[in-house]
């Protein structure tokens, strides 16, 4: 297994995580045309300052579109770039960075596909005297081509309890199309999802935010990459995250047998990330129950104690 002085391999049954100490705008070149999906999310304008690099809003467009070619050119003609982002607020107001920013890339050649919504179930606290909690973030959902390989088989989701006792008292309305009373337009046919055990998710994604647990100050639930490695990559696929972090899309990646590289420039949060690697993403329950983790452990605990001598951390 290759390991240079920047570069640690995770492996998990076929499945490789790479764990690269950089800049993503000097890594990436490597990848050129490889990527499936980039999914990420950047360091947020003016956030975090006491922890890592920030740009002030009002350049952030200017500094994210130093990245542009080298998401562009990384990506396969089919692939997608998710960037999950908030806006900030500034002397009270929102600043629209993040607007900018999409509409710069688009500008560049990028098509916008949809804006998905994370809907923290389990938003910070906090008093404004004009607006209310902060609930939500954007998921934007990039492209090379208006039909990039998109999988919604993948996401289904059951469909719930409530479906059996609603479909056994089937009235009259609901055994043909019925049309909204109020003549919106919509209309629904409840007796086609008899038989159906999974439905469609819609663009709002209902999930909660992580503890301060991980050793990272912006650290995204798993379940957020992981629902856009199952629509957007191939089961054979490559995924890039090229602001890593604390590696959450690598233990996303992992945990769905695609193969993945994590682009990080601090050497603190490459360390992390292989911790979580080695604690989240490889050394899994299942694993455990089929009695390998001691081959697992051993192999990324050398892997570990490399990383660690190589950012002499
Ligand atoms: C918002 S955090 C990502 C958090 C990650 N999603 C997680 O769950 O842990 C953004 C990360 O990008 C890193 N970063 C900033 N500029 C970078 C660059 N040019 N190349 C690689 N990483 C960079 C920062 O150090 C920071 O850890």
């Amino acid at each position: 297994m290759a390991i240079s002085e920047k570069k640690v391999v995770v492996t998990k049954a076929d499945t490789t995580c790479t764990v690269i100490h950089g800049d993503s705008r000097i890594e990436l070149p490597s990848f050129s045309g490889l990527a499936d999906l980039i999914v990420t999310s950047p360091p947020y304008a003016d956030a975090r300052k006491k922890h890592y690099d920030s740009v002030h809003p009002d350049k952030f467009a200017e500094w994210f579109l130093t990245f542009n070619e080298a998401f562009y050119n990384t990506l396969k003609p089919t692939g997608s770039l998710v960037i999950n982002i908030k806006d900030k607020v500034v002397k009270g107001v929102k600043h629209r960075y993040v607007w900018r920013t999409i509409d710069a890339l688009c500008q560049h050649g990028w098509y916008s596909i949809e804006d998905y919504i994370w809907h923290k179930t389990n938003p910070m606290p906090g008093r404004w005297p004009n607006r209310l909690r902060d609930g939500w973030e954007y998921c934007f959902h990039l492209t090379k081509s208006k039909r990039p390989y998109f999988n919604p088989e993948a996401v289904r989701r059951p469909i719930g309890d409530w479906v059996a006792s609603r479909l056994n008292k089937l009235g009259q309305n609901d055994l043909k199309r019925h049309n909204s009373a109020n003549a919106s337009g919509f209309g629904r046919d409840i007796s086609r999802w008899v038989g159906k055990q999974t439905v469609s998710p819609s663009n709002v994604l209902s999930l909660a935010l992580v503890g301060k647990n991980k050793g990272h100050p912006a650290v995204y639930p798993t379940d957020l990459p992981l629902f856009f490695i199952k629509l957007l990559c191939p089961e054979d696929g490559l995924v890039i995250d090229p602001f890593a972090g604390s590696g959450t899309t690598g233990i996303a990646a992992l945990s769905l047998g695609r193969r993945c590289v994590l682009i990080e420039n601090s050497a603190e949060y490459c360390e992390k990330a292989l911790q979580r690697l080695r604690n989240e993403g490889v050394a899994q329950k299942d694993e455990l129950e089929n009695g390998l983790k001691s081959v697992r452990s051993r192999s990324i605990g050398d892997h570990s104690n490399k990383v660690l001598q190589l950012f002499k951390i």
